[in-house]
């Protein structure tokens, strides 16, 4: 049983015709695109999709999903995936890079729900460390500046390539790995404080609804 595939195709069902919806990054949106050009195709729903990456561009692209912008549409619903999902739903996320127009989208709509496989809840955010996008030029007070507030940073390195993984604004990431976060909703605002970060993976009270893909089948958090 593929629990991102479980959790991405059920939230395909949340989509009304007519509805304009933020298309988030990584492999479980990945199986949500799907779905929604699935029932484009079968049962013609007319809905337009606002990208959160490259990623997800091309793929709306591939599933004939009509794309427009956030000049242009305002957001019903933003499905997205997550890295790590604490008790409260606030989230880690970033694993791909995209959290910072993973964080404009999902925050303009009108409603935004998660979707996960059971792996991403933890009691505690923090196993997984906090990307941050950072201005290029910042990197080394940044790095000091996170020294300073306990966590170890590192640049995350391209896997296959002797060099720094750009994001799609043209900006580094850095993985900054504070062990544990007793709170992330005063972190991500001091970490969006220091100068040179463009914005960090945490997102806190932004979730309406989470859509787990479990063992036991489908659970809705909210
Ligand atoms: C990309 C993200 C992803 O949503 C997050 O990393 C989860 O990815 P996946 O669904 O592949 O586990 O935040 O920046």
């Amino acid at each position: 049983m593929n629990l991102k595939k479980m959790a991405g195709f059920r939230a395909g069902k949340e989509v009304k015709d007519g509805q304009i919806i933020g298309l988030g990054t990584g492999s479980t949106t990945h199986y949500f695109i799907e779905s929604l050009g699935m029932r484009i195709k079968e049962e013609e729903i007319q809905v337009m999709g606002i990208p959160t990456s490259y990623q997800s561009f091309l793929l709306a692209k591939q599933w004939k999903i009509p794309v427009t912008s956030l000049e242009e549409h305002d957001i019903d619903i933003a499905v997205d995936g997550a890295d790590e999902i604490d008790p409260d739903l606030n989230l880690i996320k970033g694993g791909g890079a995209a959290h910072t127009l993973e964080k404009i989208v999902d925050y303009a709509a009108c409603e935004f729900i998660v979707i996960a496989d059971e792996t991403k809840l933890v009691s505690e955010l923090g196993t997984f460390p906090v990307p941050l996008e950072i201005i290029s030029q910042s990197t080394k007070p940044v790095f000091s500046a996170l020294k300073d507030m306990g966590a170890d940073p590192e640049i995350r390195m391209a896997k296959f390539k002797d060099g720094p993984v750009i994001s799609d604004n043209g900006n580094f990431i850095v993985d900054a790995n504070f062990y544990e976060i007793n709170n992330p909703i005063q972190l991500e605002k001091d970490l969006n404080s220091i100068p040179g970060v463009v914005e960090n993976g945490i997102f806190s009270q932004m979730v309406d609804k989470v859509i787990l893909g479990t063992s036991e089948g489908i659970k809705i958090l909210k």
